[in-house]
């Protein structure tokens, strides 16, 4: 079994889907190990988002992502990595496939519903930046 990490980001909740999301997150099978609501300061934004930093989209990435609160969470599946990446689509809602979360709730390439792991190495970095151990038993 594998875990990855997964954002609600604060479009989402802000227009209450975060209900629907995790609705879906249930019915493809995935468990989920972890949760929480959290409203990021920008720094934490900075941080998490760091292997962005010399991208010109990093100041509208992070002020957006600390503009309100959101739901992080640890999933596990079988390939839980590459599975919750297709059920995000693509980065861009406009060109996600029919049925995706970026799809049906996104509205731009920044304000696009969720966040997702993409490697084994990033997705412990981002569990780790988020949680302890003793909240995912
Ligand atoms: P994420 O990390 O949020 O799961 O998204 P991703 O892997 O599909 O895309 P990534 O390249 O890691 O970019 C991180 C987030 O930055 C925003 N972005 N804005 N304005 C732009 O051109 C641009 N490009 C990327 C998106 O919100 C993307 O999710
Ligand atoms: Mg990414």
């Amino acid at each position: 079994m594998e875990r990855t990490f997964a954002i609600i980001k604060p479009d989402a909740f802000a227009a209450g889907h975060a209900g629907k999301i995790l609705s879906r997150i249930y019915e493809e099978g995935f468990t989920v190990v972890g949760l929480k609501k959290l409203y990021l300061s920008k720094i934490e934004a900075e941080g998490f988002y760091y292997v962005h930093r010399s991208r010109p989209f990093f100041g509208e990435l992070t002020e957006f992502m600390s503009s309100g609160p959101c739901i992080v969470m640890v999933l596990q599946a079988e390939g839980a990595i590459k599975k919750w990446r297709d059920l995000m689509g693509a980065t861009n809602p406009a060109e996600a496939a029919e049925g995706t979360l970026r799809r049906q709730f996104g509205s731009s390439v920044g304000e696009n519903a969720t966040h997702g792991s993409d490697a084994p190495d990033t997705a412990a970095f981002e569990i780790g930046y988020f949680f302890s151990g003793l909240e995912l038993l």
